[in-house]
Order: C-alpha cells, then sequence, then structure tokens
C-alpha cells in the first residue's frame, strides 16, 4: 500500500523530512479493530510535534497523521457498530500507525460514522479537534452540548482561529456561553465571527483591557488552546471566582497553581489521545461524540472546518502542509485527499 513516512526527524524543507513509499497491507483485523481504506486525512500539531527535529532514527518507515475520513474494509470480531462499506471518520491513537498511509487498523470504540453530507476531504477536518474541544467542554467543564439546564456564562477561547478553537468556539455557543475568542490577523478576526464568536480578543495586544471594554472583566471558564505557560497569569487574573480553566497544551516549565487558589478555580487538562492510549473502559465515548457531531453537522448545527485542500496524499504535500501549519499562521483545517494513481 501507498503511505507517506518518516525514518528520520529532519526539518520539513529537507525532502527526506517525509517521503512516499510502498508499506506492506496490514493484517486482518482483530478484536474491535477496523480495516479502513483511507481516502481523506487532516494534518494537527501533533503531527510536527511528533516530526521535530531530534537525533533518533527509525529502523523501519514509521507513519504518523491522526484524522482520517475513509471507507471500513474488514472488522474484527468484537465490531458490532460497523460493517464493510461503512463511511467512517476518526483521529486514532497516537500509540499506533498513523492515517497517512492506504490502509490503516483502528479500535471502533474511537470511530463515528462520517456526515453523509461531507466529502471525505470535508469530514476528515473534524474528527481530532473535535473530539478535543468536545471532551474539554462537556466532559471537564460539565457543560451541556445543547445549553440544556439553562448554562449560561461567559468563555475566553485562547486561540479561536486554529484547528480546535474553529470547532471549540462552534461548540461553545451551542452549550449557551458568550464568547470571547482571541485572533491577532484581520482574516482570523473574520473567521472567528464567522463561526460565531460574540468579541474577538487580539492576542498580540494587551488582553485585560479589551476584555474589559467588552464587558467581560472577568469569565466564567477559559479554554486555552494555544500555550499553557505564556497565558497562566493571564488565566488567573481575569476567571471569575469558582471559574473553570481548561487547557490542551503542555507546559514547558512548571505553572504556579497556587495562583488559582484564593478563586478556588479548577484546572482541567484534555489529551485527546487519553482513552485510546490507556485503553479507558469509557474509550467508547469518543465513537459517540463523534456520532453527535455527525448528527449536528448533517442538520447544518456545525460550519465546516476545512479551509485548505491538497491533493493527491504525497509527500510533497504533506510536507507543504506541515509547513503551513508550522508557521503558525492556519486558519481552521488542512485536509489531503486521494492517492496518487
Ligand atoms: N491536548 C490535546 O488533546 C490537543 C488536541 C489538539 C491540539 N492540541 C494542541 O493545541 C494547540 C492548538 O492546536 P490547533 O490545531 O488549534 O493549532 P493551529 O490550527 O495550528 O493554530 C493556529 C492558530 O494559532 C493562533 N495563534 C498564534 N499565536 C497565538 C497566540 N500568541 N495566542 C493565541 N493564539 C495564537 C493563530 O491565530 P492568529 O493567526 O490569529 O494569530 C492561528 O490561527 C497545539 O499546540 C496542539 O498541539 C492539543
Amino acid at each position: 500500500m501507498k503511505a507517506v513516512a518518516l525514518t528520520h526527524y529532519l526539518p520539513i524543507d529537507n525532502p527526506r523530512s517525509l517521503f512516499d513509499t510502498e508499506l506492506p497491507e496490514p493484517p486482518a483485523p482483530t478484536g474491535h479493530d477496523l480495516l479502513v481504506q483511507v481516502k481523506a486525512i487532516a494534518v494537527n500539531p501533533v503531527d510536527t510535534k511528533v516530526r521535530a527535529p531530534k537525533d533518533k532514527v527509525e529502523n523501519a518507515p514509521k507513519v504518523l497523521g491522526w484524522d482520517a475520513a475513509g471507507v471500513v474494509q474488514a472488522v474484527g470480531p468484537d465490531v458490532t457498530a460497523f460493517a464493510p462499506g461503512d463511511e467512517v471518520f476518526y483521529a486514532g491513537d497516537i500509540t499506533r500507525p498513523g492515517t497517512n498511509a492506504e490502509l490503516q487498523l483502528v479500535d471502533a470504540r474511537i470511530v463515528g460514522r462520517k456526515p453523509r453530507n461531507l466529502s471525505f476531504a470535508q469530514a476528515a477536518a473534524f474528527p481530532l479537534v473535535t473530539i478535543t474541544a468536545w471532551e474539554a467542554f462537556f466532559h471537564h467543564l460539565a457543560l451541556q452540548p445543547d445549553g440544556s439546564g439553562g448554562q449560561s456564562g461567559s468563555i475566553l477561547i485562547i486561540g479561536g482561529a486554529g484547528g480546535v478553537g474553529s470547532i471549540g468556539i462552534q461548540l461553545a455557543k451551542r452549550a449557551g456561553l458568550t464568547v470571547l475568542a482571541t485572533a491577532s490577523r484581520e482574516e482570523t478576526q473574520s473567521w472567528v465571527r464567522e463561526l460565531g464568536a460574540d468579541h474577538v480578543i487580539h492576542h498580540h495586544e494587551p488582553i485585560e483591557p479589551q476584555l474589559k471594554a467588552a464587558g467581560h472583566e472577568q469569565v466564567d471558564y477559559i479554554a486555552n488552546f494555544h500555550d499553557t505557560d505564556r497565558y497562566w497569569q493571564l488565566m488567573a487574573d481575569v476567571i471569575r471566582p469558582l471559574g473553570k480553566i481548561v487547557s490542551i497544551v503542555e507546559n514547558s516549565a512548571p505553572v504556579e497553581i497556587g495562583l488559582l487558589k484564593a478563586k478556588s478555580v479548577s484546572f482541567h487538562w484534555e489529551f485527546m489521545f487519553t482513552r485510546a492510549m490507556f485503553r479507558t473502559p469509557d474509550m467508547g465515548e469518543q465513537g459517540k461524540l463523534l456520532d453527535a457531531a455527525a448528527d449536528l453537522i448533517e442538520k447544518g448545527q456545525l460550519k465546516r472546518l476545512d479551509r485548505q485542500t491538497y491533493q493527491p496524499i504525497n509527500a510533497e504535500n504533506l510536507r507543504a502542509a506541515h509547513a503551513l501549519l508550522e508557521s503558525g499562521r492556519s486558519i481552521g483545517k488542512i485536509t489531503l485527499e486521494g492517492w496518487p494513481a
């Protein structure tokens, strides 16, 4: 099968950083696994973080990629929810070979049915970021996806125009919150407004005066989708007493947890690979939430995230997609579709 892989961890302008290759097909699926024919993929910062230059060398080509839409080719004996021919979308498991290959084994419990009204490329834009924002808001911050329970309040979304922010803004609006989303460029500011942000905050300018001017000197929730270290003090300053903070970005230095004590603020980590990585008994929650997202997409209640699509899926296009992500200026999601003839 065709795949894009690496053996050496190199800067993305090096043509060997990601190369086209032929790999043996995966074996027939066992247990809860599906064998999926990958039709489209999306890229995420996790790909560039895993690929980041280092001395390590792989003995066999390593396949990255954690977002796909495709067609089920075969199912393991324990699979009940899917059959060959079903169209699916999923992010997968960071401890297993990734989506950048024509065929992939993935645990059915973390797979959802592909929204019928989307192409494979459009669908591939959703899984990883949707799982992340959904788990952050509805599993950790305990918000209700449909706003039931009469919840209201405000949320500051740091990094509004990126992949996670783009779905996060939409989910937070559906949950009934007033959304203050950060974006620094004209095009990212208009993108976050299009997605439903009530207020746009420029993250390269002082944030507190902008929150005050927007009538939200303090916020009930903060979702940090960009940089935990950089925004720690700000988060401690602007969170309301008894508020909740969720972050998805690893800190590179110890953070001062004590800053949250006087206000009794709770802090949550969200890592969307946790359930698959530790095979938690509730890992099926991810399949369920992807199905729920597919329903919302089909009802027109979630807007598409894809902003740029490369064809076909090959090393040259994947290197271009990684380079754009690494520039820090990507908007929404970048997808790749179809394999070379
Ligand atoms: N824990 C998890 O499970 C999980 C899951 C997904 C992602 N992540 C991590 O979350 C981060 C975001 O992922 P992503 O896919 O949304 O990234 P992304 O799409 O690459 O984000 C790009 C956006 O970052 C914004 N940005 C640049 N500088 C910023 C700043 N100083 N403050 C706030 N935003 C800034 C840019 O907005 P402007 O152009 O307007 O400046 C740009 O639109 C990454 O570190 C990723 O690894 C973690």
